[in-house]
């Protein structure tokens, strides 16, 4: 096909790494750009896509993203089939590479061909792709700046590891940390050693040779460390990733919300919060991936019956065993446990006065948007260095103490709900989530920091044809 005959500006092909907290931001991109009026295709592996359920609380839908599939090699179970990590990422990139290959020529005999592959940072092998195919290639990061720039630091050999006991860390952009507010791969040297060289090496391999790079934040939330990592590379903040009527209700159309590898229990959660009173409900979710053990599920129970609020508790399918024996039945006149739900849904609802959070960034974005303040409880990752901002540089929240063992105690987790929810902490915490709230929207609003990234993306892609 000639290019004068297309009927679109520009065809990108989104590619993210298949797990919820990669997917969630790269659809949401895929949105934004597909509004801007880019052609869409977004290809998740086979084993995602069929275990994917459609999310939508609206009957129409302005956006047309196609969606297709490449494969990772275990379509039947995904990672849980492999036989390591390791094994994992290998045939991710084998297999991966062959059936990308594949559906961009597929798509380019049926019409349609690709301009732009939009990857996810963990799997830098669709540029090589991209490039075979002279095609432009982003890359999407789906971290905070913050903790991108940790993990090059450590990738370039600047910050040797492992990190010496009470040690302050200086790096460039960032405030002073301590070795505890490192990634965990990081903090704990040797843990998950596949991780560690995905998130290291692997995320870097490539990254100067990538003709756009965007970070899932957005440059008033971290201006002096976004400043440091664009002169190294062509960087662009581009979030949050939040559709837009969560953020100022003027878009209805872009209610729809995405996609989840779990079944939500959506209108269980929404009835129940919209009984309950303004700010009285902390809510509580580990993300997609963090499994409490069976002693912090337990402490963490009883310290929410003990805060006396209301709480609304995800707990996983794969978790419920370890919730403390009789503890639905004896709280069930003030809480409510659920295996999954519409999370911005319930952000957004007025009776959460807090969130109780693991720290994934895109939980930590979604609630610094949503104007909730938070409880931290970082389990694993990168969720140690995004609880240390939203305490101490954000303000937005507590971060929850653990105790010697990496616990944290039933009455850890009731004071800082009460402070929240009811403490003159929780007052100056709440005018501070309503500062992040505006400067959040106002990034993605039209001229917007954010906005304007993409607006110069989307232009430099659709003036090539
Ligand atoms: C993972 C990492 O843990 C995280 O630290 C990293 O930054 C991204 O990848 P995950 O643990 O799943 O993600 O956490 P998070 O980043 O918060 O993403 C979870 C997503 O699932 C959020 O978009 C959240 O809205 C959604 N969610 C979570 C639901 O829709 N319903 C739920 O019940 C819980």
């Amino acid at each position: 096909m000639e290019k004068g005959e297309r009927t679109y500006k520009a065809h990108c092909l989104v590619l993210p790494y298949p797990s919820q907290g990669h997917i969630n931001p790269m659809l949401q991109f895929s949105k934004l750009l597909n509004h801007k009026g880019i052609k869409i295709t977004l290809a998740n592996t086979i084993f995602v896509h069929n275990t994917m359920h459609k999310i939508s609380s609206s009957s129409s839908s302005s956006t047309s993203i196609a969606f297709e599939t490449i494969s990772d090699g275990y379509d039947e179970g995904g990672i849980t089939q492999a036989e390591s990590i390791e094994a994992y990422l290998d045939q991710f990139r084998k297999i991966g590479t062959k059936t990308l290959i594949e559906l961009i020529d597929r798509l380019s005999s049926s019409g349609n061909p690709v301009d732009c592959i939009v990857y996810d940072a963990f799997i830098p092998w669709p540029l090589d792709v991209a490039k075979k195919f002279g095609i432009v290639g982003a890359v999407f990061f789906t971290h905070s700046c913050a903790v991108d720039n940790i993990f090059f630091h450590v990738h370039q050999g600047l910050l040797k590891l492992p990190l010496p006991p009470d040690s302050e860390i200086l790096l460039p952009g960032l405030p002073p940390l301590q070795p505890s507010d490192m990634p965990s791969f990081i903090y704990v040297y040797g843990s998950y050693p596949a991780f560690f060289t995905m998130v290291v090496d692997d995320q870097f391999s490539n990254v100067d040779k990538a003709d756009w790079v965007f970070c899932n934040t957005f440059y008033e939330l971290e201006e002096e460390v976004v400043d440091w990592m664009a002169k190294l590379w062509p960087l662009r903040t581009i979030g949050p990733t939040i559709p837009s009527m969560y953020l100022d209700k003027r878009r209805e159309d872009d209610r729809e919300y995405g996609f989840s590898l779990f079944n939500p229990n959506s209108d269980a959660c929404l009835t129940w919060l919209n009984a309950k009173p303004k700010r009285s409900v902390a809510y509580v979710s580990f993300g997609s991936l963090a499994e409490l053990g069976e002693d912090q599920m337990e402490e963490l129970g009883w310290g929410l019956r003990n805060s006396n609020n209301y709480f609304l508790w995800v707990v996983r399918e794969k978790e419920a065993a370890r919730l403390p024996k009789g503890f639905v039945e004896e709280t069930s006149g003030k809480g409510l446990v659920v295996s999954w739900c519409p999370q911005l849904d319930v952000l957004a609802n007025e009776a959460v006065g807090c969130f109780v959070t693991h720290c994934g960034w895109n939980s930590t974005l979604e609630a610094l948007s949503l104007g909730v303040p938070m409880v931290a409880v970082p389990q694993w990752t990168d969720q140690s260095t995004n609880a240390r901002f939203i305490m101490d540089v954000w303000k937005m929240g507590l971060k929850a103490q653990a105790d010697e063992k990496g616990i944290v105690r039933r009455e850890e987790i009731a004071n800082c709900v009460r402070e929240i929810l009811e403490g003159e902490r929780g007052k100056e915490i709440r005018k501070n989530a309503s500062k992040w709230k505006e400067l959040a929207k106002n990034a993605v609003d039209e001229g917007g920091s954010s906005d304007k990234n993409i607006d110069e993306f989307v232009a430099k892609l659709v003036q090539n044809y």
